[in-house]
């Protein structure tokens, strides 16, 4: 069975074209769109999504890995449609929030306090203005390469080239046109997984650093967990300078019970979340340590950090967070990273059967495709490895993946959730395999 993708008669290509008329580029998200046109969604269960065409995908984007129980989990269903009776906004707090507020904070002693907010970059946003209220310092070290959500700050050095990134020191690059210099000023660019070079610039910077925010298995440096020597030298560095270690688990909770803190041995300082925590609500989170939490503490005056939002700890988020997380127990967590390891394994054997050269990286329940044999150790690395070969590769294989009824990113990471079993996966690696053989011959040809 195909989706017969791409297809200019379907409805979703029809849609499309109304979409071009009333928004810049047909949507207002651009990760929705994939050439050569846009797919829409109708209705979802379990795994499986179908379009307005009737085509079925089996899910494994999981909307950039948030929908860890998939799609209409009976918990989560009841979860919204309870409080959807009852309440669904209000200027007055809910139980729902206390609750989750709990039920995540239980998930780690790092979690003293936790704040919610409505989106991941709004957690990070939160977290350096934290930061830099606590330590009455300025600058902000990041990873060059890492996604750490759309706040200008944090976009520093997301995708630089060798034009720009600066010879030798990494460099501070904006990412949308028209960044201001100030703000470029205040970033401070780190490379991924190389302490010696990440502690000298650190050293130059050390009378105005913040805090260092910190991705434990960034995508985009090529999914390899940070190394143990990298996450002391930056936990000894903030602690022994003044700054904070904030780690960005806004992907990485589902890695184990505790977030891939745990896994990995190390206690931030203030750690940022999202995407699981809100059951396929929008949904930001930001705990850490009592002490630097109570910037946030309105009940004596105005705070430190004035944070608030008309959305936040939106009631039908809390329901459907506390629904998600209750269900998420070791167990499921246990089983979902062993189906992961399953994943990557099978992908490996899909991609050499096919004749193609590639590795699958990623952790847990998240897998990356990558078509080079470069080890993949940082951006710089990831930038090399994925020239002009892979990117024509991965461009190729998406639709004929979507034809396949398998959706991943247009990028080629994938994730998985707990309604999959190793049907999917058969499914995901044969369309794989059967997508590059076709690949394969196209390119010979
Ligand atoms: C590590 C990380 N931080 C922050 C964000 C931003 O989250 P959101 O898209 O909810 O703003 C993302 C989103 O993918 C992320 O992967």
């Amino acid at each position: 069975m195909t989706t017969g993708f791409p297809n200019f008669d379907s409805k979703s290509a029809r849609l499309f074209e109304r979409a071009k008329h009333v928004m810049p580029g047909g949507s207002t998200r651009n990760q929705t769109y994939f050439p050569p046109h846009m797919v829409y969604a109708r209705e979802a269960q379990g795994c499986r999504m179908r379009d307005i065409d009737g085509n079925e995908l089996i899910d494994f984007h999981n909307n950039y890995c948030v929908t860890i129980l998939g799609h209409q989990h009976p918990d989560v269903v009841d979860a919204i449609t309870e409080q959807a009776k009852r309440l669904t906004c209000s200027a007055l707090a809910t139980e729902q929030e206390v609750e989750l507020a709990e039920i995540v904070c239980a998930r780690n002693e790092s979690f003293e306090k936790i704040r919610f907010v409505v989106t991941g970059s709004e957690a990070v946003m939160n977290a350096m203005k934290a930061a830099r209220a606590f330590t009455g310092k300025s600058k902000i070290a990041k990873c060059e390469g890492v996604y750490h959500g759309s706040n200008d700050f944090a976009e520093v050095s997301l995708d630089p080239t060798p034009q720009n990134w600066g010879q030798g020191r990494q460099k501070s690059v904006g990412f949308s046109e028209g960044v201001p210099a100030g703000l470029l000023d205040s970033m401070v660019v780190i490379p991924f997984n190389d302490a010696a070079a990440a502690r000298t610039i650190l050293e130059a910077h050390a009378d105005d650093l913040a805090g260092v925010l910190l991705d434990l298995v960034p995508a985009r440096c090529g999914g390899h967990p940070a190394s143990p020597e990298f996450i002391a030298m930056l936990r000894e560095f903030t602690s022994s300078n003044g700054a904070l270690l904030i780690v960005d688990e806004v992907i990485t909770l589902r890695m184990a019970y505790g977030g891939a803190q745990e896994w990995l041995g190390v206690t931030p300082d203030l750690t940022t979340m999202g995407k699981i925590i809100g059951g396929g609500m929008p949904v930001g989170g930001l705990a850490g340590r009592a002490d630097i939490m109570e910037m946030f503490d309105a009940t004596n005056g105005k705070p430190a950090v004035p944070q608030s939002g008309t959305f936040t700890a939106h009631p039908l988020t809390m329901a459907a967070g506390v629904a998600t997380m209750n269900a998420y127990d070791h167990e499921a967590v246990d089983r979902l990273n062993a189906l992961g390891e399953r994943t990557r394994s099978q992908l490996r054997e899909a991609i050499a059967a096919a004749g193609f050269e590639g590795q699958v990286t990623g952790q847990s329940s998240i897998f990356i495709m990558t078509f080079s044999t470069e080890p993949l150790t940082d951006y710089r690395a990831v930038y090399r490895a994925t020239s002009d070969r892979h990117h024509r590769i991965v461009a190729a294989l998406h639709p004929k993946l979507v034809n396949r009824g398998v959706l991943i990113s247009a990028w080629g990471l994938g994730c998985l959730s707990t309604p999959m079993t190793g049907a999917e996966i058969d499914h995901l690696s044969e369309a794989v395999q059967e997508s590059l053989i076709e690949i394969r011959e196209e390119m010979d040809g």
